[in-house]
């Protein structure tokens, strides 16, 4: 098991982007360098993709702009093409997260474009980033199952991963769309990808919409696996596939991570002061636990409670 592991903070895009009602630029930024205090090292903190698509995230640049650099966090936004790329050259991002789907159906419901058109378009986007000096990973949806076609064969991922080297893109990630993960799929491509193309870094990105995402990240971390994306109060879920649900929740990982002696350098405390915070924001009760029950170590006073007489 590795002793120390990256938590990439995916909630201001994964979460965000699902939310109806705007969440003013403002109140963005301000839940944002909450998570920067709280010591997170990488924020995906928007999407540079089109407006109409995705209306929520129209203001990243303006997020970005608002956003505290000053202590080492890394600020990355998911681009789709090469439009999105020179945006968030534009807008001086720290690293640039091009996305597809291992499967046609999705890849088509999302960025309406084929598989091979997708990829075809990051080759302008590497040029772009390129210029720009910004560094690049790729992420691949629907990477354990698709909710349109179902079993996703682990090759197709493999030949998106090998496509993303031979681009230049410095990791790779797996994203668990619509939860359908498991402990044996996430050791088939994590063994798959470190075989076929052992120079990226592999990131999981795991939804808890069945309940195993947890699980999940333990299969990860015996494997081997040191990055990890979450999103803070279990925000999460893509408006284009249908069924999908939250990511894992960033303060139950560091609170399991923690307890297993890995260090990710994030304070628990500070992190669940800002799923609190997102709550209250949304109106609503968001499914992360930590941030509910505290700590295992968190005492209650004995007279909270009656005594159970007969
Ligand atoms: N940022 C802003 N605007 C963009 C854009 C981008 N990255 N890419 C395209 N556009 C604009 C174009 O300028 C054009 O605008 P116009 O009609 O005013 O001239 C319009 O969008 C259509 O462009 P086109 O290239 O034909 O795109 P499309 O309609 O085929 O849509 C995507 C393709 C990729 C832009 C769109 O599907 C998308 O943004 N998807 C993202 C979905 C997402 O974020 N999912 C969740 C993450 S998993
Ligand atoms: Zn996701």
């Amino acid at each position: 098991m590795p002793r120390k592991v990256t938590v990439t903070e995916v909630g201001p895009r994964d979460g965000f982007q699902i939310e109806r009602d705007f969440i003013p630029t403002d109140t963005k930024i301000g839940l944002i360098n909450q998570l920067v205090d709280a010591g997170v090292p990488i924020i995906e903190f928007s999407s540079f993709v089109s407006p109409r698509a995705v209306p929520q995230l129209v203001d990243a640049a303006e997020v970005l702009a608002g956003l505290d650099r000053s202590k080492g966090t890394k600020f990355a936004a998911l681009v789709p093409n090469p439009k999105g790329a020179e945006r968030a050259a534009a807008a001086g991002v720290d690293e640039i997260r091009v996305f597809l789907s291992a499967s046609e159906t999705h890849n088509q419901k999302n960025v309406n474009r084929s598989v091979e058109e997708s990829l075809a378009g990051f080759e302008e986007v590497m040029r772009v980033a390129n210029d720009a000096g910004i560094p690049v990973e790729g992420a691949i949806a629907t990477a354990f199952g698709c909710p349109f076609e179902g079993e996703v064969p682990v090759e197709q991922v493999g030949v998106i991963a090998r496509r993303f080297r031979d681009l230049g893109m410095r990791g790779v990630g797996l994203g668990d769309t619509t939860g359908m993960a498991t402990p044996p799929l996430v050791v088939e491509r994590c063994r798959h990808l470190r075989e076929h193309v052992p120079e990226l870094p592999i990131a999981l990105h795991f939804h808890n919409t069945r309940g195993i995402g947890l699980v999940n990240v333990m299969a990860g971390l015996a494997e081997g696996i040191e990055i990890y994306e979450a999103s803070f109060a279990g925000l999460g879920g893509c408006p284009f596939a249908a069924g999908a649900t939250g990511n894992i929740c960033t303060e139950d990982l560091v609170y399991m991570l923690h307890e297993m002696g890995i260090e990710t350098g994030i304070d628990l405390d500070q992190l669940c002061a800002a799923a609190r915070h997102v709550e209250e924001v949304l109106g609503r009760s968001l499914p992360g636990q930590v941030m509910k029950a505290g700590p295992r170590l968190r005492r209650h006073r004995a007279d909270e409670v009656e005594t159970a007489t007969g």
